[in-house]
């Protein structure tokens, strides 16, 4: 059993909030029990949309002190690093697929005093993560292809959640965070919890909630798995007379 593996968290995604409203969505999510907002940075080039810039993320630490999980699905992240960082997040993940110098990315989001994080696509080995476990302080399984909110979750990658979990273990990185993201909604949300995700990135599923951001957090929260009741030791039976 990881250090990891106990505390569930909520990381909401900014990506289906109203940026007219931006501070008041993530002081709402924060407060409903998100405790990271998750930012997806898209460059048009690493995924098909582009949404946000190191302004945003600055306007997020403005609005809140939880912590800022920066997802980098931008090529070459080794020239975003910095300006993310001084933005103000906390967590810098950018995808693996992304550039020939991972390994050196990760050096450098450390050397800033920031968590180090991967993110792995969906067509992505989880072998690829072995070189570079020293370095890691988050993993973040995507659970539909990246570019957009409101895809459907894929279950077949539950086997890799389940294998990184594993493979964090065995390394004795038991205390590297493990995260799903895409699709994740009440009804997703076991499997992935089942499979050893205890970091839960969602967009629809909070701030497109038809009752509001707060019933959509309350939603995913009422969704994981609660422990088996532990067994009760037999009533002692008396043998002799
Ligand atoms: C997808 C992004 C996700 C996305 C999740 O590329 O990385 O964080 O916002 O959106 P939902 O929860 O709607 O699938
Ligand atoms: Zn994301």
């Amino acid at each position: 059993m990881s250090d990891a593996s106990e505390t569930v968290i909520f990381a909401a995604s900014i990506l289906s909030a109203d940026f007219g409203h931006l501070a008041d969505a993530c002081q709402r999510a924060v407060a409903a029990g998100a405790a990271w907002i998750h930012l997806d940075v898209m460059d048009g080039h690493f995924v098909p949309n582009l949404t946000m810039g190191p302004q945003v993320v600055a306007a997020c630490r403005r609005a809140t002190r939880a912590v800022l999980d920066v997802h980098l699905m931008v090529e070459e992240p080794e020239r975003w690093v910095e300006p993310f960082a001084q933005a103000g997040a906390d967590i810098l993940t950018p995808h693996i697929e992304a550039t020939p110098h991972i390994h050196r990315v990760l050096q450098r989001i450390r050397s800033l005093g920031k968590r180090a994080g991967i993110a792995l696509n969906p067509g992505t080995d989880h072998r690829w993560l072995t070189p570079i476990l020293p370095l890691l302080d988050h993993v973040l399984v995507m659970t539909v292809n990246p570019g957009f909110a409101g895809q459907a979750f894929l279950p077949e990658v539950m086997p890799k959640v389940r294998a990184v979990r594993a493979m964090l273990d065995a390394a004795g990185r038991t205390a590297v965070t493990l995260a799903v993201d895409g699709g994740i909604n009440p009804e997703t949300l076991p499997q992935a919890y089942r499979a050893g995700a205890r970091v839960f990135v969602a967009a629809s599923a909070i701030f497109r909630h038809p009752q509001g951001i707060e019933a959509g957090v309350a939603a995913l929260r009422r969704a994981v798995p609660t422990a088996p009741p532990s067994p009760q030791p037999h009533p002692r039976e008396d043998v002799d007379g």
